[in-house]
């Protein structure tokens, strides 16, 4: 089948079905071209809570269309390739968290998004990169173990240094290989350009940064710049946006590696052939789900 036919089967399906697109921004462009919505893990969040559809199509990573099904559990949701997943999210199980608890009692559990629905069935409440600090700070305990991120652990830590922050040592394999000599090498080139980089980067490399958010931070905040250049210390994907709403703007990416291959997987293919066959549906135990909710609510309450 040719694109353009693909495309109109696409719109053609998600209307007969009542299916909604929801895509993150570090999809590939077509993806992101084709989707009602492109966001960042909280906004993808909040539109799979919100929406009317029977249907969501979920172009990101496991965790992603997982946390929409928790959030949404008599929709359909399907992953349109099953094996997206996010290496970062595997670095902890439910079984090595209830050992990290039985290590440290008595201290809540923030996990961040990026993690299985076991993971936020045994914690307290969950985050994403654009609320951690916000979410952290409302908790009345000085302590707090936070999975599996160290990363953005870390810079939780340094904005709330009144906190005691506990790290499971996950990181994501895309982020945490950027060094910070290649912060201080762009720096040099680009000179005026401003550095905006993921919280998932290490330590060393966000204390660099001119600015750190989310990915739709990274976004909104080039939006309301009056900056003509910027370097991207994100996913590679997020560039697409950036160019299509800032056509008169520059950037350049930090990074080569900054690219995340499970996110580059989906294809406007595989979402063709997930909607017309309904196939590759995320299923998630009742009472694992119930569990994760609570924590995923708590945190749409607070954001
Ligand atoms: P955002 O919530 O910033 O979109 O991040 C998701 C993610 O996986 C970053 O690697
Ligand atoms: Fe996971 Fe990193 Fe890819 Fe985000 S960029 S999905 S954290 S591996």
């Amino acid at each position: 089948m040719k694109m353009k036919e693909m495309i109109n089967e696409v719109n053609r399906l998600r209307k007969e079905k009542n299916a909604v697109i929801l895509a993150h921004n570090y999809q590939i462009p077509e993806v992101q071209d084709i989707a009602d919505y492109v966001g960042d893990s909280l906004g993808l969040s909040k539109k799979a809570s919100q929406t009317n559809a029977d249907i969501i199509i979920f172009c990101g990573v496991h965790f992603m269309a997982e946390s929409a099904k928790i959030l949404s559990p008599n929709k359909k949701v399907l992953l349109p390739v099953l094996d997206a997943g996010c290496p970062m999210a595997d670095m902890i199980d439910a079984e090595q968290l209830r050992f990290f608890k039985k290590e440290h009692p008595d201290i809540p559990v923030v996990c961040y998004v990026n993690s299985s629905a076991e993971v936020k069935a045994e914690s307290d409440i969950c985050c994403t990169s654009s609320n951690a600090v916000k979410i952290v700070k409302s908790l009345e305990s000085d302590k707090v173990l936070f999975v599996p991120d160290q990363n953005l652990g870390n810079y939780i830590s340094k904005q709330l240094p009144e906190k005691d922050i506990i790290c499971w040592e996950g990181f994501c394999i895309t982020h945490h290989r950027v060094r910070h000599e290649e912060v201080d090498m762009i720096r040099k080139h680009r000179g005026t350009a401003k550095i905006l980089i993921h919280p998932e980067a290490n330590s060393q490399v966000v204390e660099k940064a001119d600015f750190v958010g989310s990915t739709s931070q990274i976004i909104d905040y080039v939006n309301n710049s009056e900056e003509k250049e910027f370097v991207i210390g994100t996913e590679m994907g997020i560039l697409h946006t950036l160019r299509k709403q800032n056509p008169h703007k520059k950037f350049y990416l930090l990074s080569p590696g900054l690219v995340c291959y499970n996110m580059k997987k989906t294809g406007l293919e595989d979402i063709y052939r997930a909607l017309r066959d309904e196939k590759h549906e995320i299923e998630v135990d009742v009472e694992i789900m119930n569990l994760a909710r609570r924590s995923l609510e708590r945190m749409l309450n607070i954001s």
